[in-house]
């Protein structure tokens, strides 16, 4: 039985349009399942076009394509066996496209395709492996910063890191396999045996982000320099980590997200390196610095609908479950859903 080592992606979106057009780059047969819309708008620009950390235009034509060139489908049966697909929709959208692609992949005689997913939260998996079978899920995590434009383009802010690995908590060689190919393509990855405090230690980051973020309409750099918001931000952090704790998963420290000493210095402390992080941040990217929004507060003014239930709603779910009560998670949770009801348009 051979490895996978080709990827495809299921959403052609951000992420799915920087990991694809990336891939196809660096010469990979790749393949990418868009919506109906977002086919035909592809095919007819005839390329993907990504800005800002990189300046690349990638061909693109209907799958099959041949290597370098992005293969477009809205029909999940173009899928390739033997390969690994990464599922880049929305978590709200996921469902429906799981479900599209179960459907007819992968097919009876492909023992050795699998699949995973980059939203943010940890329910993804378990929608992966409801449909799926554990045998075929690999955990994933990603902080590739990508941002679509009007224009139709992608805007990279940043090629981050992205972590591969085994739930089972062993090495295998289709996560080799996989890291290798995203590595090729420029796209920092590292295969880990400890996917689920990656999964996890991200969770903590999105919850404290992305709930301060959101309710005070900051950025990630206001936020930072602000020692109020960055006291709230470490509250939500040390509540989601008690959850995992109670899960048996060890937090840790990872690029972009190196949790584990936020939460073993004190809150004084934490509060001065994260506004020494953003001053520099400042002064790097010239007067006063680039204000980046974290994708929540993107969502939120462009009236889309936020990821809330599936990152803040899914943590005290769990909590609950296990007998924990994480009275501010629960609280950020009913005010974004709030948020959610009254400003999302779509
Ligand atoms: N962007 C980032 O920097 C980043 C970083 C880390 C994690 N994430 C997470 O990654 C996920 C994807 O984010 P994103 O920014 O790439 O979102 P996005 O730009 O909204 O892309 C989602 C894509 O999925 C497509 N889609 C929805 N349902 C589909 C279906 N059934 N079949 C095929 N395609 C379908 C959408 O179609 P349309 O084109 O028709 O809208 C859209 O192209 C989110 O959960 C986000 O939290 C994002």
């Amino acid at each position: 039985m051979s490895t996978p080592s080709s990827l495809a992606f299921v959403g052609a979106g951000s992420l799915g349009q920087a990991f694809a057009g990336l891939l196809a780059t660096s010469g990979q047969a790749v393949t990418l399942v868009a919506t109906l819309s977002s086919r035909e708008r592809l095919l007819q620009a005839e390329r993907i076009r990504l800005r800002g950390a990189l300046d690349l235009e990638i061909p693109v034509e209907a799958a099959p394509a041949p290597a370098g060139r992005v293969g477009i489908t809205a029909d999940p049966g173009d899928l390739p066996s033997n390969t690994g697909v990464i599922f880049t929709t929305k978590s709200h959208q996921l469902p429906a496209a799981i479900a599209m692609v179960r459907a007819v992949w992968p097919r009876a005689d492909d023992a050795t395709s699998w699949v995973a997913g980059v939203q943010n939260g940890i329910i993804k998996d378990d929608l992966l492996v409801k449909a799926f079978g554990v045998e075929r899920v690999v955990g994933a995590v990603t902080i590739l910063g990508a941002q679509r434009e009007a224009d139709g383009g992608v805007t990279v802010t940043s090629r981050g890191a992205t972590y591969l690995g085994e739930f089972a908590g062993d090495s295998s060689p289709r996560v080799a396999a996989a890291a290798q190919t995203l590595r090729a393509a420029g796209i920092p990855t590292e295969a880990v045996t400890d996917i689920q405090s990656v999964l996890w230690s991200k969770v903590c980051n999105a919850v404290g982000v992305f709930g301060v973020c959101v309710l005070t309409r900051s950025s990630g750099s206001r936020m930072s320099s602000n020692p109020d918001l960055m006291r709230a931000y470490h509250a939500l952090i040390r509540e989601t980590a008690t959850v995992a704790a109670a899960y048996g998963v060890t937090i840790g420290d990872y690029e972009g997200f190196p949790i584990r000493s936020y939460l073993t210095k004190s809150e004084t402390k934490m509060i001065a390196s994260a506004a020494s992080r953003a001053a520099t941040f400042a002064g790097e990217s010239g007067a006063g610095g680039t204000e980046s929004f974290p994708s929540m507060v993107q969502d939120l003014l462009a009236g889309r609908p936020m990821e809330s239930d599936q990152i803040f709603g899914d943590v005290v779910r769990r909590a609950e479950y296990v007998g924990i009560t994480v009275p501010r998670i629960a609280l950020v949770r009913d005010l974004i859903a709030g948020l959610n009801r009254t400003t999302s348009h779509r």
